[in-house]
């Protein structure tokens, strides 16, 4: 069984063909980084605008780089929701028209779980059940899995998502758009207890998170308690740089907190379920200091956590295919009138 996958939801226009729902034939990623860089962060009407430019040329990468002619194809799956609406459409329409020109059944896809999937797409071993942490720019969630394709909602964040965090930090230090990455370069190799923000747990046993207070203590620790954004670019010497080694010990110590506070909601998540298998994915997965932190608690705590590939951890269309092909093993074709959906 041959899929195309079709991923739109946020400000990457993928498409992947994958076989049997376990081999890579083909995966194209077009980010739009560049447009959205200026302006710190994605903006929603420039990212539907550049996935209409590109979801027709990414569509015939893919399928030139499998070999594959539309007819192979067993179906076409798409990322349905959530995301940005009008990244959204731009997806669902092309597959739709597709599903219909090629006369192929369509498939739709959730992109949470398509991150999910990533992981049992990653070690075909895994076997629900598990807790999975999908950590990303627009989620952070824990899930109870049952099954790869069904989940209950143990936490989720109550305001910002970690990734977010790390973009807005990245922001207030000068180090660009996307954050996660830049915060990772900067703060590799760096002791994280030069400075301490704190670690917002909530309730006790709550597995929700919040990450908006560790962004305002950056804030504050940078610019003071008066640190509006005009105040900030009104100086007489222009916008309030940090310096150099600040943006060093700031990153080090505000990953080391955002990577604590996951470590110890997965702890939590596993011994409230009794599980013992951990699966994380999304954007912020991709990062070395979670990865090796959660390894470590793992050892320690005496269960197992996986990981997808770092580039089947930020969005692509590969775990779209995947979870589709699996979908559609299961009888589970979409109607050719399914509506996108910015919310989960
Ligand atoms: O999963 P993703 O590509 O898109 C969403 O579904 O949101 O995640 C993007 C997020 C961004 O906030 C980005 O800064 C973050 O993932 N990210 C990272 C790293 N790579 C990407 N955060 C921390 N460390 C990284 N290495
Ligand atoms: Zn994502």
């Amino acid at each position: 069984m041959r899929l195309l996958g079709i991923e739109t939801s946020c400000d990457e226009t993928a498409a992947a063909v994958v076989a049997e729902g376990r081999r890579t034939l083909a995966s194209v990623v077009a980010s739009q980084i560049p447009l959205h860089r200026k302006f710190g962060g994605v903006v929603p009407e420039i990212a539907s605008r550049a996935h209409l430019q590109a979801i027709l040329p990414v569509v015939e990468e893919a399928l030139a780089q499998a070999g594959v002619e539309p007819r192979q194809l067993d179906g076409v799956a798409v990322t349905v929701r959530p995301g940005l609406i009008g990244s959204l459409l731009v997806g669902v329409s092309f597959a739709k028209a597709l599903a219909l020109l090629w006369d192929r059944p369509l498939v739709a896809v959730d992109h949470l779980l398509a991150h999910i999937y990533a992981c049992f797409f990653a070690h075909p071993g895994l076997e629900p059940p598990l807790v999975a942490l999908v950590v990303s720019g627009g989620h952070t969630s824990l899930y109870l899995v049952e099954e790869p394709t069904r989940t209950t909602l143990l936490g989720a964040t109550t305001d910002d998502a970690a990734g977010e965090a790390f973009d807005k930090v990245a922001s207030i230090l000068g180090l660009g758009y996307p954050g996660g990455p830049a915060i990772e370069q900067v703060a590799r190799g760096a002791p994280p207890t030069a400075l301490r923000f704190p670690r917002t747990l909530l309730g006790e046993g709550s597995l929700d998170f919040s990450f908006s207070g560790i962004k305002t203590a950056v804030l504050y620790h940078c610019f003071g308690q008066d640190a509006s954004e005009s105040k900030r670019s009104e100086t007489p010497f222009g916008r309030r740089e940090v310096p150099a080694d600040e943006q060093v010990s700031v990153a080090a110590a505000f990953q080391e907190a955002v990577v604590e506070v996951l470590a110890e909601k997965c702890r939590r998540a596993l011994t409230q379920t009794g599980l013992r298998r951990l699966a994380v994915s999304g954007g912020v997965a991709a990062n070395a200091r979670l990865r090796q932190r959660l390894g470590q608690s793992a050892q320690e705590g005496g269960w197992t956590v996986v990981f997808p590939p770092k580039e089947l951890c930020t969005d692509n269309a590969v775990m779209v295919a995947a979870l589709g092909a699996e979908l559609l093993r299961r009888g589970e074709v979409a109607s050719p009138e399914v509506a996108a959906g910015a919310g989960s």
